[in-house]
């Protein structure tokens, strides 16, 4: 075994990934499948997640399995996490990329949209740590949470009104330093990442193929590398804070924002 897969590998190991169905948490999935972890996907889109599970047992030769669920219908995410425990063994890593965005002015904005936001980013987020970290505890081995943040959690959205989006992910980046310190002695590290723009379904215009060039112009005025992340970008970040060599690493938000915070 070479000392990066030392550092760095995770084979042997079992992660769960909810938003594993399209964009970032796609690809988390899939850096942590090459990392040489187990996966169990979770979404609302079987389809996908079927077809995931098969590449990633294909591609990396890895188990994969799908576990569909609404994660803000709490019976449903925990039997997500008992799917994927029963087929594939104990959990050691969970990738929370789950999110979704509402757009609107904050003097506008529908308290169903508020509710819609909070269910996906930042309830189903505490939900799914809690199972996790339970089990954990329950069973006493160390573990990994990571979540998927965003830049706005640490400051306001100067491009998108969408008061319910940062508001979430100002709150995920507390909630990750709140189980960071409360289960630290149980061996569990809890951490986030902060990224700035990607293209994905969150920020593309499906009519065009893209994300809208009035939009992606003031996206990379705000970026000091003036563009956006790309597909693969988000990698190295996941496997830095799942890896067993990070074993030091908690309570931290990763950006991977092409210098965004460094304003
Ligand atoms: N793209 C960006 O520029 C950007 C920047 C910063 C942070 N982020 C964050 O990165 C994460 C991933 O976003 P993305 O850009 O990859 O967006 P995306 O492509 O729209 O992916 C969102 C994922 O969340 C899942 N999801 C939404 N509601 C769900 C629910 N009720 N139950 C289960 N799964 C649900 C979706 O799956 P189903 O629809 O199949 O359920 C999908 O897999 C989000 O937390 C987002 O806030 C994105």
């Amino acid at each position: 075994m070479s000392h990066l897969d030392t550092l760095f590998g995770l084979s042997g190991q079992c992660a769960i990934v909810t938003g594993a169905s399209s964009g970032l948490g796609r690809d988390a999935a899939r850096a942590l499948a090459k990392g040489g972890a187990d996966l169990g996907l979770v979404a609302r889109r079987a389809d996908r997640l079927e077809e995931l599970a098969k590449e990633i047992r294909d591609e990396f030769g890895v188990r994969a399995c799908a576990a569909p669920a609404d994660i803000t219908d709490s019976a449903e995410l925990e039997r997500a996490f008992d799917r994927v425990e029963g087929e594939l063994g104990p959990l050691d890593i969970l990738l929370g990329a789950a999110g979704i965005a509402e757009l609107g002015r904050a003097e506008r904005h529908k308290r169903e949209k508020w509710d819609r936001v909070v269910a996906v980013n930042l309830t189903a987020a505490f939900e799914s740590s809690q199972l996790m970290g339970r089990r954990l505890i329950d069973q006493g081995r160390p573990g990994s949470i990571i979540h998927i943040s965003s830049v706005v959690g640490s400051r306001g959205n100067p491009i998108h009104r969408a008061i319910g989006y940062t508001v979430t992910k100002g709150g995920l980046d507390n909630l990750v330093r709140q189980l960071a310190i409360e289960w630290a002695s149980h061996g569990i590290r809890v951490n986030a990442i902060a990224p700035s723009y990607f293209p994905t379904e969150m920020t593309v215009d499906p009519e065009i193929g893209d994300v809208r060039s009035d939009q992606k112009a003031r996206m990379e005025t705000f970026t000091p590398m003036a563009r956006l992340g790309r597909e693969g970008e988000l990698e190295t970040a996941v496997l830095f804070l799942a890896a067993p060599g990070s074993s030091y690493v908690t309570g931290a938000v990763v950006p991977v924002d092409g210098g965004w915070t460094a304003w």
